[in-house]
């Protein structure tokens, strides 16, 4: 059995990952909550997916290749967009409503893939194993996005790529100043969502090069429209 590489103790709660090390303790949402959160999750973003999102996720997701690894693949709105030729097709997601709602989405799509349960803080794959990580929408959510990024730089082979599509801190100060206003009741609201967290600045703080595309989540609240969509190498 591949093991967690940083030994830290991570648990499923309610659904959601509960980090307890030395340094955080992020207090997840409800198991309730994230079981509505789970079903109101496509219909609340059904908007935006029309309004662009889906043809992101197309565009990105067609430069996925080899052993890939999705983490918090939710509902699976990225599912149908994979091309037919990556080797293998890994769905990590820790919330048992989402694989619930994931397991419907590849039976729906006729997708071979696997789902596996385990926060992206720890994933069970051996070192540079994987070609390509996928996240989107999920770097904003994880309770630990350094631990993640050492997890997806541990698990890449050498040549291998993070596929991100996220929302992040905007640029604008009036704009980020009503991120940081909104921060509690959004989180509380989106599973655990950090809506002003500058994620291309972690990925690079941790060692990635990032290429990135700045957009619009059109269709969806302000705090969330400022989007960086590309690739990160090690
Ligand atoms: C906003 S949803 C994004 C879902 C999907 N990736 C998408 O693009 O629609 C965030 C997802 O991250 C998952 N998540 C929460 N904590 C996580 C963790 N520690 N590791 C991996 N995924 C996590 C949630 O369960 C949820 O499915």
């Amino acid at each position: 059995m591949e093991r967690c590489a940083h030994g830290a103790a991570a648990r499923t709660f309610g659904g959601m990952t509960e980090t307890v090390s030395n340094e955080i303790r992020v207090i997840p949402p409800s198991r309730v909550w994230m079981r509505i959160f789970a079903l109101v999750y496509n219909p609340f973003l059904w908007l935006g997916e029309i309004a662009g999102m889906r043809s992101r996720r197309s565009a990105l997701l067609g430069d996925a290749r080899g052993r890939v690894v999705e983490i918090g693949a939710g509902t699976g709105l990225n599912v149908e967009h994979y091309p037919d030729q990556v080797d293998e097709l890994v769905l990590t997601e820790p919330d048992a409503s989402m694989r619930r709602r994931l397991t419907r989405s590849l039976q729906h799509t006729g997708r071979v893939a696997r789902i596996v349960d385990a926060p992206a803080e720890c994933l069970p794959f051996a070192d540079a194993s994987v070609d390509t990580v996928v996240s989107t929408l999920v770097l904003c959510t994880v309770p630990d996005p350094e631990r993640t990024l050492g997890e997806i730089a541990r698990v890449l082979r050498p040549g291998g790529q993070l596929l991100f599509l996220e929302h992040v801190r905007a640029k604008s100060r009036f704009l980020a100043a009503c991120q940081d206003l909104l921060f509690r009741p959004w989180r509380g609201f989106a599973g655990g969502c950090c809506c002003n967290r500058p994620t291309a600045d972690l990925m690079r703080a941790n060692g990635f090069t990032v290429a990135a595309d700045d957009s619009v989540w059109r269709g969806m609240p302000a705090i969330v429209h400022p989007l960086i969509v590309g690739r990160a190498t090690r």
